[in-house]
């Protein structure tokens, strides 16, 4: 990959639902080690813009590049697997499951489990090791053993990107809601 070509590279994306125009011609690049922000009012396009990049819809029309590579049109886990990770509005995926737990689902999902009892045990090692790490990352590391549904409004946006995280994305989309109500009185 040369030094100049974008991370990813959307170009004159049009989506259409019907007659309802929601992308119209969209260009934009991200760089590796760049920070875009995307803002809009509701409606604005935003969400369909994400799930065009990461597989959920294929656009009308324009192209998906990542890392130099046609993804438009792709199926969401081959676009995660080459290392484009999101997180979503507002869902807890794992409610059940401890922290730990749903840190694990995501380090785990990518690795092959080997035939051998011995190496078997030491992926399971690496992996306890890999989600210890990405909670210490987003400072979830005491509260592994609590429930998701537990967790703060707070603490359960931090698993979110906790998760997204677990997939080694090169690129992560992250979305974002303003806090409302009780939520943001929380938080206060
Ligand atoms: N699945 C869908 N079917 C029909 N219209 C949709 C669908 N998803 C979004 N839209 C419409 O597309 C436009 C953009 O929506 P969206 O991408 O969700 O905006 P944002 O995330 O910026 O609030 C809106 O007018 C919305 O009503
Ligand atoms: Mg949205």
């Amino acid at each position: 990959m040369s030094i100049s070509e974008p991370l990813l590279k959307i170009e004159e994306v049009t989506h259409r639902f019907g007659g309802l125009v929601a992308l119209k011609d969209v260009s934009i690049t991200v760089q590796e080690g760049e920070i875009r922000g995307i803002i809009g009012p509701n409606g604005a396009g935003k969400t369909t813009l994400f799930n065009v990049t990461t597989g959920e819809i294929k656009p009308t029309s324009g192209k998906v590049y990542f890392r130099e590579q046609d993804i438009t049109g792709l199926p969401p886990q081959r676009i995660c697997k080459l290392g484009l990770g999101r997180t979503f509005q507002m869902t807890l995926i794992f409610p059940g499951m401890s922290v730990f737990e749903s840190i694990w689902v995501g380090v785990n999902a990518g690795n092959p489990i080997p035939w051998h009892p011995l190496k078997r045990i030491e992926s399971m090692q690496r992996e306890r090791e890999r989600v210890f790490e990405i909670a210490t990352m987003v400072g979830l590391q005491d509260k592994l053993n609590h429930q998701a549904a537990n967790l703060s409004y707070g603490d359960q946006k931090v698993l979110e990107i906790a998760l997204a995280l677990s997939t080694n994305p090169a690129l992560l989309l992250l979305s974002m809601n303003p806090l409302k109500g009780s939520a943001r009185r929380k938080l206060k």
